[in-house]
């Protein structure tokens, strides 16, 4: 069985899809992973990525498959690929990078039940899965709880954010607004999927989830 969890950045899509797969027993596709060790990986060896032409991204994503798989099921240290995500935002605005992790990205898992979270999961990667889920939440609080994130009290937003804090959710937001207004393979609900607000308990958010996938299997 395939399950799609797609929606912006910070709304809660990783918490959500760990919890329900573990739950179920179903492994867990991270797209956002495939597109951040792609992003290190020309940082790494080419460096700017201006440089970056076809060519370039078609010899990048053949010799590095293994390791781009491996990012796909989460067996890598992501701490390590945290700081890479505004670039994984700009290089996946490229179409040629988009191509070339879309094969990846469907043989990672084949004949078992998993979970694929991301922006294009049930838009263009698994138009056919079996269940769509597109998960949102308000704009307040996407930044309070990335505020949240970085150590700051959410009491006190308006008095004691500093400006390191600022320009993080701001860079957080402008990063989300590059992901939701790209031309190719935008952030959005796709056609069929279940929309749900992620705005108050986890626990009950959970529950609706594993509910939808076990209603789906009866099926
Ligand atoms: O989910 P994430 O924050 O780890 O994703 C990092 C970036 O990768 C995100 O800003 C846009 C890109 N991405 C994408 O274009 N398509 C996906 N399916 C997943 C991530």
């Amino acid at each position: 069985m395939i399950v799609t969890v797609d929606g912006p950045s910070g709304v809660g899509k990783s918490s959500l899809t760990n919890r329900v797969a573990t739950e179920l027993n179903f492994k867990v596709l991270y797209s956002g992973l495939i597109y951040r060790k792609f992003a290190q990986i020309v940082r790494n060896t080419v460096g700017d990525i201006r440089l970056l032409d076809n060519n370039l991204i078609r010899d990048l994503t053949d010799e590095h498959r293994v390791d781009l798989l491996m990012a796909a099921r989460g067996e890598i240290d992501r701490s390590e690929l945290a700081q890479f995500a505004e670039l994984a935002s700009i290089i996946s605005a490229i179409p040629e990078v988009r191509r070339r992790l879309l094969p990846i990205q469907r043989d990672c898992y084949i004949g078992i039940d998993f979970i694929a979270e991301g922006r294009d999961m049930g838009s263009i990667v698994f138009p056919n899965a079996d269940l769509k889920i597109f998960i949102d939440c308000t704009l307040t609080t996407k930044i309070s709880r990335r505020l949240k994130s970085i150590s700051c009290d959410t009491n006190q937003i308006n008095f004691n954010v500093n400006q390191h804090q600022i320009n993080i959710a701001m860079k957080f937001v402008s990063r989300d607004l590059r992901d939701l207004h790209r031309e190719i393979a935008p952030t959005k609900k796709p056609e069929g999927a279940v929309f749900i607000l992620n705005e108050n308990s986890f626990e009950k958010l959970v529950k609706k989830v594993v509910r939808l996938i076990k209603l789906k299997k009866l099926d």
